[in-house]
């Protein structure tokens, strides 16, 4: 118990730290109160003050000078610019070219590869032993239960338990306006299935999760691509323009990091977005999956809580794990019908893992693991990101995500992404390229690399691999350069 209050207070004075000096109160050189005078400061011991400057260490934010004390660390930001804002004619078009994608995610399965592809964390990230804990209590307990149907609109312990959490985030969301679904893609089918009709006009964020302009090619819809800041979100002026022009019947959004941006929106942005759909009577869809995974300890707000008519999308894919299939949709004024359409999709939900999942998350091991793993996801993409900076030619852009685990970059000159992931592939190394993110195919600059994987020579490798293809791609004559070590 008394381990686990350390624990606590190391994680948040990190936590606190480290949000100063991601938001500029705290500079690259700055010297951080001593060890002894931080303690003083803040009523804590020295050991919990230590543990959090390791902490901090450990997420590449601070140095420690020869008896000098504790500066912080110049920011890769200050180095790196983030990548270009691209802005074409937003014009409603079919989804296309989506085709790559099965081979890029057939390689998350193969264990010979360096996944730098797929946003799937390595286990190592998840709580893998509470989930089998979770997993054989629920079949152990539950075995009349396990062996029927958990028919729509899901087991009643979860969406208690997701109520409740909901709740903490300024959310009132009633566990009888939940349907339990097999992850967020389920979810964001639904959402989609329940709000539009083929041939509809769907206003997307451009870069997107490629997963959602699958369904929108699915169901028929076209897909308007708005053009999206890497650390505002979606551009609300272009989404104004683009909602007089043309006559879109849902917006799609996720406000909480993005994939594959990174981007937290700001309050007041994602005030203003919602009172313009509202206004214009548009449903609006938020997909919340990565919101949990904020690297400052606050916790980003729903759009669910600025409008209860807001459909919110999740799952537990990148917090607990992507096998279990557990997300849930919150559909507001349309939860009848998406009740109604996932009993006809698929019936239920696997039983056992939706009790599971809300056995870690009564038990409070679902909260725990997440303090840990937001520091973890942090402290990767620091490191990934610094070694991308040190190797990757110079003119590499890179975003600075705030929460989740991917960062996008733009690579320098003529580069074709698509071949270049088709390349890396054949050394055993699966990255996404850019155009994949599209509708239409653009980015063909820009790749997506995911940092939840453990880091170590094989990754370092990779990414010097991946330099050299870079530079061989631009300068086709120029061998790839050897790799350190071999
Ligand atoms: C933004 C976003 N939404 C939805 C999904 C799909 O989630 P799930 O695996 O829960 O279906 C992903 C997975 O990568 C994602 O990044």
């Amino acid at each position: 118990m008394a381990e686990h209050t350390v624990d606590l207070l190391y994680r948040k004075l990190a936590d606190e730290l480290a949000s100063l000096i991601n938001n500029g109160g705290f500079q690259a050189g700055d010297r951080l109160p001593g060890v002894r005078h931080q303690a003083q400061l803040r009523s804590l011991s020295i050991a919990t003050v230590i543990a959090a400057y390791r902490q901090l260490e450990d997420w590449g934010l601070l140095e420690v000078r020869n008896r000098s004390g504790f500066y912080v660390k110049a920011k890769p930001s200050a180095v790196v610019q983030p990548p270009r804002i691209v802005v074409t004619t937003m014009r409603p078009a079919p989804v296309t070219g989506q085709d790559m994608v099965l081979q890029l995610i057939k390689a998350a399965n193969n264990p010979a590869i360096v996944q730098l592809g797929a946003a799937v964390p390595a286990p190592e990230f998840l709580p893998t032993r509470a989930i089998e804990q979770a997993l054989t209590r629920a079949a152990r307990n539950q075995r009349v239960r396990t062996s029927n149907y958990e028919f729509s609109p899901g087991a009643v312990e979860l969406r208690r338990q997701i109520s409740r959490r909901l709740a903490d985030s300024g959310c009132a969301v009633h566990p009888d306006n939940l349907v339990i679904t097999n992850g967020c893609q389920e979810a964001l089918t639904l959402a989609l299935r329940a709000v539009t009709t083929p041939g509809d006009v769907v206003a997307i964020e451009s870069p997107t999760f490629y997963g959602l302009l699958q369904v929108i090619e699915s169901l028929g819809l076209e897909a308007l691509e708005i053009p999206t800041n890497p650390r505002s979100g979606m551009s609300l002026e272009a989404l104004e323009l683009a909602l007089s022009r043309w006559q879109v019947k849902a917006c799609v959004v996720t406000p909480n990091f993005s994939n594959p941006l990174g981007c937290c929106m700001p309050e007041e942005n994602k005030r203003k977005l919602v009172s313009m759909l509202r206004e214009r009577r548009i449903p609006l869809i938020e997909d919340d999956i990565y919101g949990d995974l904020s690297f400052s300890h606050a916790r980003p707000s729903l759009l669910k809580g600025l409008d209860e008519n807001v459909i919110l999308c999740s799952s537990i894919s990148k917090t607990l794990s992507p096998g279990l299939r557990v997300g849930w949709i919150a559909a507001g004024p349309y939860q009848d019908k998406v009740e109604y359409m996932k009993y006809v999709l698929n019936l239920a939900t696997t039983t056992i893992p939706q009790l599971a999942v809300a056995d870690l998350l009564e038990s409070g091991q679902y909260e725990r693991h997440l303090r840990r793993a937001r520091g973890d996801y942090a402290q990767a993409v620091a490191r990934m990101t610094e070694a991308i900076i040190h190797y990757f030619p110079e003119g590499t852009k890179i975003t600075r995500p705030e929460g989740g685990f991917v960062i996008w970059l733009e690579l320098p000159g003529e580069i074709d992404t698509f071949v270049l992931a088709h390349k890396a592939l054949e050394l055993g190394i699966s990255i996404a390229p850019g155009p994949i993110f599209s509708a239409s195919q653009k980015y063909r600059q820009f790749i997506r690399i995911s940092c939840a994987c453990v880091w170590g020579n094989r990754v370092e490798r990779a990414l010097v691999a991946l330099a050299g293809l870079i530079q061989q791609g631009n300068n086709p004559a120029r061998p790839i350069p050897p790799i350190r070590g071999d």
